[in-house]
């Protein structure tokens, strides 16, 4: 209290006040959480990763903005457009997961034993709370993320994210039909509104799922790779391999349970309790000591041979599914370089909230995060240092922005990975030329044809369905 007052006293001007007073009100529902010591497996939850842990300097000030990593790429430059895909923040699991969380639960009270202060207090503390109802959906934690980071890229960003903009219709909010997506995209606006202190307008967003979900619309992909099991071997290989073994045995061990009763499934959901008592409560669950690094590497790389294969390079369509979006992108794009030369800007800021599964796909088709060698079942001390590490590409509120420049010699086109520059694959500057972007793509802006991509082949038809 001691600090809002003094706050007001020093300030006079009312905007001032309100712009601190929201300040404050953001940081609070952040901070009212004490702060956590950090799980020692907290960066290998994959896409169950808090954002904090790919930006821990968040962990001390939620707004902070590295000024020096978003700035223009030279003194020159102004920025005249973004487009921001964006993944829903942190979520509630899914009704399967819960199922399977419960079974462990069930497990530990009845068969487990030990002396340890952790396991007594799962067995006489700790409750089961996870409802069914909450499958999947976005819980407070994952709103104040994108409150945040509403806030951090108005603040990165404040001449194309400005209430100028918004009241002139110049920005657009586009989400996936998922409760998560649309509260997450709402749940922006609401940090916009107390960012700018504007009362008297409506926020709208339009639901666009042949864009932000294009992977349920691709045939080819649903019945390829969707439904085929055996389009996840590696995935299934990799649960009965040595190292998953030695995960179960070690996971029995602390337990003091027999090994053959501790299965994939269910060393997978210590891994899920530890991860959602820390990401949607900040807690460091007892949890989270059935589980050490090495164990977390190994489950971390399960999740990433399930990524790999369902929706980044293992298949081709997994990444053809996206170019539907990938042509989106560059259509905006291009319409903001024309706008540019022939007159006034009329759109400057897209904002598309979606998935990981939304994410993941794009970046595989625009080769980021490519490794040399396939992720295999057997390869998993090989890939120790894998460019293809969901924990750190797609936690929740995970995000992309491409973001033109007007500078002396033209447009440039600048990417940033989660609030971070990153160069395009095979182009050797932080921010090329727009142009040179396009060419690089060209082969996939004439063609990646979403229909014909997606498209399955006639003769699949069975004779009876003729
Ligand atoms: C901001 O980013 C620069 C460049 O990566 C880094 O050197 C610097 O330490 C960062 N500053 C803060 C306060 O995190
Ligand atoms: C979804 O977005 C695409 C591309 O912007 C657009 O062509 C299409 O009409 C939109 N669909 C709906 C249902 O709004
Ligand atoms: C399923 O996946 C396997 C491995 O990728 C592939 O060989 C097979 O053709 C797929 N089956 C169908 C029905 O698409
Ligand atoms: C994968 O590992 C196996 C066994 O360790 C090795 O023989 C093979 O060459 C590796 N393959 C790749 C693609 O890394």
């Amino acid at each position: 209290m001691g600090k809002m007052n003094s706050a007001m006293l020093l300030v006079r001007k009312r905007y001032f006040v309100i712009a601190t007073l929201n300040i404050i009100m953001l940081r609070a529902s952040y901070c009212k959480f004490p702060k956590p010591v950090l799980p020692a497996i907290a960066t290998y939850f994959g896409t169950k990763c808090r954002y904090e842990e790919v930006n821990p300097h968040l962990i001390d000030d939620v707004l902070f903005v590295n000024k020096s990593l978003m700035a223009p790429p030279a003194p020159d430059c102004r920025a005249v457009h973004l487009v921001a895909v964006i993944r829903h923040g942190t979520r509630y699991p899914t009704v399967k997961n819960i199922k399977r969380m419960a079974r462990l639960y069930e497990l530990v009270k009845t068969e487990a034993s030990g002396t340890e202060q952790w396991l007594h207090d799962i067995q006489s503390k700790w409750r089961m709370w996870y409802t069914d109802d909450m499958d999947g959906k976005l819980v407070e934690k994952g709103k104040n993320d994108h409150r945040h980071l509403a806030f951090r890229l108005a603040k990165s960003f404040p001449t194309l994210i400005s209430e100028e903009n918004f009241r002139r219709e110049r920005m657009e909010f586009m989400t996936s039909s998922k409760h998560r997506c649309v509260d997450s995209i709402k749940a922006f606006q609401e940090g916009l509104h107390q960012h700018w202190d504007v009362r008297d307008v409506r926020f709208i967003h339009y639901v666009n799922d042949s864009l932000m979900r294009y992977f349920d619309h691709c045939q080819r992909f649903v019945e390829e790779v969707e439904n085929n099991k055996t389009a996840l071997k590696e995935v299934e290989n990799f649960k009965s391999s040595v190292e998953m073994d030695e995960v179960r045995r070690r996971v029995a061990n602390r337990l003091q349970i027999p090994h053959s009763q501790i299965t994939t499934d269910l060393a997978e959901a210590a891994f899920f309790l530890c991860s959602y008592e820390f990401a949607i409560k900040s807690e460091n669950s007892p949890w989270c000591n059935l589980l050490d690094k090495m164990d977390a590497e190994v489950l971390e790389y399960k999740n990433d041979l399930k990524q790999y294969w369902k929706r980044g390079y293992g298949h081709d369509i997994n990444c053809k599914s996206s170019c539907y979006l990938f042509h989106d992108l560059f259509k905006r794009l291009d319409q903001a370089s024309y706008d540019y030369r022939f007159g006034e800007m009329t759109k400057v800021v897209s904002i598309q909230v979606g998935h990981a599964e939304t994410l993941l796909p794009l970046l595989s088709l625009m080769g980021f995060f490519k490794d040399e060698k396939p992720l295999k079942a057997e390869n998993f001390s090989q890939q120790q240092s894998r460019k293809f590490c969901s924990s750190q590409i797609v936690p929740y509120a995970a995000n992309l922005l491409f973001v033109l420049y007007e500078c002396s010699e033209g447009l440039r086109l600048q990417f940033f990975l989660n609030e971070k520059p990153m160069t395009f694959p095979g182009i050797n500057d932080l921010a090329p030329l727009y142009e040179t972007v396009r060419n690089y793509y060209s082969g996939l802006l004439d063609g990646c044809d979403f229909k014909k991509e997606c498209e399955l082949p006639k003769v699949t038809l069975k004779k009876t369905e003729l």
